[in-house]
């Protein structure tokens, strides 16, 4: 695959003061749709897959996916486990060929995050792959997790410097208000925080859980040091909005071409859309 360590990308975006777009991917069309806006608005590019994701294409469709996705392009495309779980299933990313991975450790205690954390450092490195881990727990529902709000707890900025140095962390997924999936409200930013990690370490910080904060604020993180902004529930509601309009109008549609490939555009554009607010556009430029 023609691939390139997340780390070139994010620390690019971290020094000119950007956001490159962690997007998720859960189909063919998802792929086509993400990668095909990256490439005409020139923006670098992380592609994501949940372990969900993988599950649910084929962990070898993914790859061999990427691979034809990625054989012509011009613009840098990262590809990354996303919420990975395990040691194991970060190893089995690398093999596969993923030149990124999320550890999360975020559920364990502090100590236990770090040593887990840093021992996928350790081998991932040594691969030349770049590893993200997260501090603190976002609340909300992604793939078969739910976290609760009262179990969300938010980043200690003291506890993030002792984290990326003993880990050597690449990026580090900051909790600061957000949570995956539907909101039930607006979701309220604690930007002196983030702030605040951010002046304390060196790393580009991620933010998760992005789908349900509005434009200004994601605007704002960038400007506060989120070199990083996940994206994957907005790409499945105008994905899911598009085929819901053209199977309402027409009950008699059959051909999933013809509600697929309006959806794939309809996720195009959102990702247009996403990378507008980020910055990231006419990054991928030398
Ligand atoms: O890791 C993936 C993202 O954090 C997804 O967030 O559910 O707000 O799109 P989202
Ligand atoms: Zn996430």
């Amino acid at each position: 695959m023609n691939l390139v360590p997340m780390s070139e990308i994010l620390n690019e975006a971290n020094k000119k003061g950007y956001a490159v777009g962690g997007f998720n991917i859960n189909n063919l069309e998802f792929l086509q749709g993400i990668i095909e806006a990256a490439e005409e608005v020139k923006a670098p590019l992380i592609l994501q897959t949940s372990e969900g994701a993988m599950k649910y294409i084929g962990r070898y469709y993914v790859t061999g996916m990427v691979e034809a996705a990625t054989r012509d392009i011009e613009i840098p495309v990262a590809l990354h486990l996303d919420h990975g779980g395990s040691f194991e299933k970060a190893m089995e990313c690398i093999r596969l060929g993923y030149s990124s991975v999320m550890f999360d450790g975020s559920h364990y205690s502090f100590e236990k995050n770090i040593e887990l954390t840093k021992k996928v450092v350790e081998a991932a490195h040594s691969v030349g792959v770049s590893v993200e881990a997260e501090l603190g727990q976002l609340g909300g529902t992604e793939d078969d997790i739910t976290v609760e709000e009262e179990d969300a707890t938010f980043t200690k900025p003291e506890e993030a410097v002792e984290f990326v140095d003993r880990t050597g962390v690449d990026a580090l997924a900051v909790a600061i208000g957000t949570a995956h999936g539907v909101y039930e409200g607006d979701p309220e930013l604690d930007f002196e925080r983030l702030s605040e990690i951010n002046e304390k370490t060196e790393v580009p910080l991620v933010l998760h859980g992005a789908s349900g904060v509005t434009d200004n604020d994601v605007r704002k993180a960038v400007t506060l040091g989120i070199n990083k902004v996940n994206v994957n529930t907005n790409f499945q509601q105008a994905f899911s909005a598009k085929v819901r309009e053209l199977m309402d109008n027409d009950p008699e549609l059959y051909d999933p071409r013809k509600y697929c490939g309006p959806g794939r555009e309809a996720i195009k554009e959102k990702v247009k859309e996403k990378i507008d607010v980020l910055g990231s556009g006419n990054k991928a430029v030398n």
